[in-house]
């Protein structure tokens, strides 16, 4: 079978495949350090993974609605109107297999092909893959390292001026750990406001932040936002729930109407016992910031060494589990490798630490290192990198 042009424009994930053979390295006996994941290396809270037990005692077993239970939606609803100062009803949620599933409905009930989708790089990988698989235009926005990976504003203004159909931001950012301020986010919604586009804002990595930063929403006391944006989020990172697959979006009625149709033909409502743990989950908060203040006590221990490695150039990231790490001065002639892709396949095949190549996020000259690990390994993995950045 010829697969579809648009379906032969899409890359598979970088990272699935990296963890896919590292996984085979482990499997055939090697000592592998796998900083490549990107999720928690904790166990679900102890509440939620009882809540699920019950769950199935008490025989929820069941289609669900699509949009998700009634009960789930209003609590989501709850928080976010206590955390965004906003009006937000039940129905303006949706409840997905992850926080990817909803940003796919969001994109392709936003986006006809061919509409021009703005995408910040570095920038996670599957937003531009949906982009492609949705035969639409990327249009890409430079957050370069120098301005700390903020968005470059004269790319945007003209992005927005050239017709953009809808932004994609991410806040704390994967790969970059940047967190935007509210005022760097006024300044992104003042420039979309000059043109007509949509705001589909990631904001998956919320709790977990650093520095006593609290998180910025582009539509926290912005009502008008919440009209002509959409809000994703979930509970894979916060509460270690990756595999349990649910995330959820947040926007206007019809728009929400539209996710929720095109979910209902694609894979109906989420597995009927995720949405009762994840009940649960929003009454247990205080579950997350253990886990927070781990990842934050391992970028603090992690950093100054990652920052003596000769040629390294590495910034604080201010939220996420990532260090992203700029190796642009040991690439090419005379470097450590041609280039990013090959020098991570060179740590995996010399020093067996697995990193992502920014390749990846659509920037040629970085490293991301996954810090959802244990300090033992990032002390090991340390130790290997010398051996390579000497
Ligand atoms: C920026 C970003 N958004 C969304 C997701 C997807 O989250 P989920 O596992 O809930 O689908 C990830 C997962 O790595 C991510 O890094």
């Amino acid at each position: 079978m010829q697969p579809s042009a648009r379906a032969l424009a899409i890359a598979p994930s970088a990272t699935l495949e990296l963890a896919a053979r590292a996984g085979a390295m482990k499997v055939a006996g090697e000592d592998v350090i796998n900083l490549s994941v990107g999720e928690p290396d904790f166990p679900t809270p102890a509440p939620v993974v009882e809540a699920a037990h019950r769950a199935l005692d008490e025989g929820h077993f069941h289609y669900t609605p699509t949009p998700g239970i009634a009960a789930l939606r209003e609590g989501i609803a709850k928080r976010y109107r206590a955390k965004l100062g906003l009006e937000i009803e039940a129905a303006q949620v949706v409840v997905s297999h992850g926080a990817k599933q909803a940003l796919f409905n969001a994109l392709a009930t936003a986006t006809d092909p061919g509409d021009r989708v703005g995408i910040l790089v570095p920038g996670w990988v599957t937003y531009l893959e949906q982009v492609h698989a949705l035969g639409c235009e990327a249009v890409l926005v430079d957050c370069p390292r120098e301005n700390r990976f903020r968005p470059d504003l004269d790319q945007l203004r003209t992005a927005v001026r050239n017709g953009l159909r809808i932004l994609v931001i991410n806040s704390p950012s994967n790969p970059t750990g940047a967190a935007f301020t509210a005022e760097e986010l006024g300044q992104i919604l003042e420039i979309l406001q000059e043109g007509e586009a949509l705001l589909l804002s990631d904001e998956i990595y919320e709790d977990i932040l650093f520095d006593r930063r609290k998180h910025e929403s582009p539509f926290a006391s912005r009502p008008g936002w919440l009209d002509r944006g959409c809000l994703v989020s979930g509970f894979s990172k916060a509460f270690a729930m990756t595999g349990w697959r649910i995330g959820f979006s947040i926007a206007d009625r019809s728009w929400s109407r539209s996710m929720s149709a095109l979910q209902g033909h694609v894979t109906s409502g989420i597995n009927a016992v995720t949405q009762q743990a994840a009940l649960v989950a929003l009454e247990s908060w205080d579950r997350v910031d253990p886990m927070r203040a781990a990842f934050e006590e391992r970028r603090n221990h992690l950093l100054p060494r990652i920052q003596e490695l000769p040629g390294v150039e590495v910034e604080s990231p201010e939220g996420t589990f990532y260090l992203y790490m700029g190796v642009g001065d040991c690439l090419g002639e005379g470097g450590l490798a041609s280039d990013v892709a090959a020098l991570a396949g060179r740590i995996l095949d010399e020093q067996k630490v697995v990193l992502v190549p920014g390749s990846a996020f659509g920037d040629d000259t970085s490293l991301r290192l996954s810090f959802a690990a244990s300090i033992e390994d990032l002390d090991r993995a340390v130790d290997r990198l010398r051996e390579i950045f000497r």
